[in-house]
């Protein structure tokens, strides 16, 4: 019976670890915003991007003072998947 309660335990303290933070690539220059196969290793040529980008967690903090950065809420919740290449390029989507 104990041995159950400290395995809940340790379990509840793992959640609490890999609670969602803003996800953070640390982008360098506004060009790193063009998606291409370099900088965009793991998801180019992919075109769901919600499936890795937690909605709430990006747009979050402009770290590279990008003038277009005060937009991109507003047209992702205007205009969801359709408005990421308008500012991210095509990511290999045709
Ligand atoms: C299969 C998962 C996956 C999908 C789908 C995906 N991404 Fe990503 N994205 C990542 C990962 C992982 C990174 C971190 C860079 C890397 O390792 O590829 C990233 C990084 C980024 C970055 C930071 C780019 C940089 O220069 O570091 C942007 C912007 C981005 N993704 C936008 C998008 C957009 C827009 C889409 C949809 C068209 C998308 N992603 C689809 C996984 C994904
Ligand atoms: C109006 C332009 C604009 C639109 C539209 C836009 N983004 Fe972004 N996005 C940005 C800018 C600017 C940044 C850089 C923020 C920073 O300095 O880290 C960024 C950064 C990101 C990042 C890296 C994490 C971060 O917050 O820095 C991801 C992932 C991302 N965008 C995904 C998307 C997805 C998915 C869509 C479509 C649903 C989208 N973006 C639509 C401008 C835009």
């Amino acid at each position: 019976m104990r041995v159950k309660y400290f395995i809940l335990f340790i379990f509840l303290i793992a959640a609490c670890g890999v609670e969602r933070q803003y996800e953070d690539y640390r982008l360098q220059t506004t060009g790193d915003l063009i998606l291409n196969q370099t900088n965009h290793k793991h998801g180019y040529g992919k075109g769901q991007c919600f499936m890795c980008h937690n909605v709430s967690n990006i747009h979050k903090v402009n770290t590279i003072n990008a003038p277009n950065f005060d937009l991109a809420i507003p047209l992702v919740q205007q205009s969801g998947l359709s408005s990421c290449s308008g500012c991210h390029g095509t990511n290999g989507v045709p």
